[in-house]
């Protein structure tokens, strides 16, 4: 949520610069963005406009923003200006209100409804009673409660100042200048040598240098060099990322098994060993990674082995962990801030902490012992497509080393055939998207992938769509079915559950669509097993979502409400 950038750089640079590196960070919020350079104080509400401006400076920090404190309008976008102070922030800071109380009372005037604009009063304060900047600074960090990653340029200063806890920040290193980001996209295409804020650091930052800090204490960090696939951020042919990430499924996942047989071999030996030698495996994640979690210990529970998937955000409600229990973190940012939560939540009760991510040198990588990378490269689009394609098989690679022989080898090609079902998903979608509830029913691995195809069509199409157990339909929500009611049933193998399910809507009245595996079915999928059944619907699910959301005419890439990646609780 929401996504920073600072650059200090020894030669001058526009805007320009600037907006084209925010823009790579537009995925992590994007109802308002804003930028200031010394002088102009730029901020807008909609999605950032890359301007021709020629004004060329040193330093200039910038901010897409994801509201959480205050609505969408251009007061509440950042950068927030207080006196000579002018910050901009991701995070959350839980005691705003006592620290704006305390501020006004000293007679500062708020302009914004944001729990941000704390920060840049704060600092303006202290510099007004005398104090110095990095004093300042390490006092602010003790105050705030809450999540930060900020970035602080003070008028007359061309240093720039950043401090971070649980929002993420990195920091750039070039020749001649050190780009401050919310994640490495904001400077992977320019180095490949990073510095990661841990919590509670802060930082100097000038053209050529840095200094870290910690409790008042200069820190020694050294820049590490970092490995990232090709930036995937041109669209190529495709009207949307969302259908080109689609359409690239088949060939991150063939990159993927590869690298699970090459260079990533020994860590997914290493997690094999870690998921035998422990008492239980608990996965935790979110959204359409918690759907492929739920995929992973459904095939390891057909192996016997004790396995749970758990949402992040009611893990400590729902499961007991101990330090006999490993849990897996499944995430394609590795920055989703619920998921992180249930992280220290274990580590603090003992834990083992691994974790599957597709963004390396995430929070969650490094908060693990052990790390897997989907390599699925850059997902742009904000709905997850390749990424649960590539979890969901390095779920089937874990499981295939417990005995569960089900297909790895051949999914590329699965995948690259499911693409050919184009044609009908368009088709369906015309006859779909005009309705304003739809059902997905799975039994089984089929249930997990109920579940994403509804949370795709949601998200994207915003139709109400359900995705649920078959089994349960008859316990409350088949009353909801009325004449028309479109229901898809992930059938495989034909499987009489199912099948029952399935009549028992239409017997009300419902339009069923049936997606399974034999020539009945209304789209017949080519698998040989559910596993493969469950991958390939998936991504089935997924063209019919988009397909929909085109007919809808909606902005498909970047959903309304949405961010990427969702750092706040
Ligand atoms: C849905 C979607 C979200 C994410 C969820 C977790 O298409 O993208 O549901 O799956 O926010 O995000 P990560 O995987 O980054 O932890």
């Amino acid at each position: 949520m929401c996504g920073i950038i600072g650059i200090n750089a020894t030669e001058p640079y526009t805007s320009q610069e600037l907006l084209s590196r925010l823009k790579k960070l537009e995925y992590r919020g994007y109802d308002s963005w804003g930028y200031w350079n010394g002088t102009q104080l730029v901020k807008k509400v909609g999605k950032i406009e890359v301007s021709d401006d020629q004004q060329a400076v040193n330093v200039a920090i910038s901010h897409t923003r994801w509201a959480t404190h205050g609505g969408v309008n251009e007061k509440n976008a950042h950068p927030h200006r207080a006196g000579k102070v002018t910050i901009v922030h991701n995070g959350i800071i839980d005691n705003w209100k006592e620290l704006r109380t305390g501020l006004e009372a000293k007679g500062r005037g708020f302009r914004s409804e944001t729990d941000s604009e704390a920060i840049a009063h704060y600092i303006d304060t202290a510099l007004n009673e005398g104090k110095d900047i990095l004093a300042i600074i390490k006092l602010l960090i003790e105050e705030i409660h809450g999540t930060f990653a900020s970035l602080i340029m003070i008028d007359g200063d061309d240093t720039l100042y950043a401090m971070k806890r649980d929002s993420p920040l990195a920091l750039g290193v070039c020749k001649d200048r050190m780009i401050l980001g919310s994640d490495i996209y904001a400077f992977s295409d320019t180095t490949n040598e990073a510095i990661f804020f841990e919590n509670d650091e802060y930082a100097t930052i000038r053209p050529t240098g840095y200094t870290f800090y910690k409790n008042g204490e200069e820190l020694v960090k050294e820049a590490k060099a970092f490995k990232w696939t090709t930036m995937e951020e041109d669209k190529q042919e495709y009207a949307h990322f969302m259908l080109k990430e689609i359409h690239e499924e088949p060939s991150v996942n063939q990159r993927l098994i590869d690298s699970l047989q090459t260079e990533q071999d020994v860590h997914f030996k290493e997690l094999v060993d870690l998921i035998k030698n422990a008492k239980k495996t608990v996965f935790t994640a979110a959204g359409t990674a918690y759907h492929a979690s739920l995929l992973g210990a459904s095939f390891l529970h057909k192996c016997g082995v004790n396995a749970q998937a758990i949402i992040a955000s009611e893990f400590e409600n729902f499961i007991t962990i101990d330090d006999e229990t490993l849990v897996i973190a499944v995430s394609q940012s590795g920055e989703t801030m619920d998921v992180i939560e249930a992280l220290k939540y274990s580590k603090d009760k003992g834990a083992t902490i691994a974790s599957i991510v597709n963004v390396p040198y995430s929070t969650i990588e490094r908060m693990s012992s052990l790390s897997l990378q989907i390599l699925a490269g850059q997902e742009v689009a904000v709905a997850s497509t390749k990424a649960f394609a590539n979890q969901a098989t390095v779920m089937l690679a874990l499981a295939q080393e417990f005995g569960y022989a089900n297909g790895l080898a051949g999914m590329p090609k699965k995948l690259a055939g499911v693409l050919a079902f184009e044609p009908e998903l368009q088709k369906l979608a015309q006859e779909l998207h005009e309705h304003r509830d739809l059902y997905v029913l799975g039994r089984g691995l089929g249930y997990p992938v109920a579940r994403e195809i509804a949370l795709k069509i949601k998200e994207i199409s915003y139709v109400h769509a359900e995705g649920m157990m078959g089994g349960e339909l008859k316990h409350g929500t088949i009353a909801l079915i009325e004449n028309g009611t479109p229901v898809i049933s992930l059938v495989y193998n034909d499987d009489p559950k199912m099948r029952s399910s399935t009549q028992e809507v239409k017997a009300r009245g419902a339009r069923t669509i049936v997606i399974g595996t034999t020539p009945q079915a209304e789209l017949n999928v080519p698998a040989e097993s559910e596993a493969e059944f469950a991958i390939l619907a998936s991504t089935l699910g997924q063209l019919l979502a988009y397909y929909i959301a085109l007919a809808r005419n909606l902005p498909i890439d970047k959903p309304r409400n949405l961010a990427k990646s969702v750092t706040v609780l």
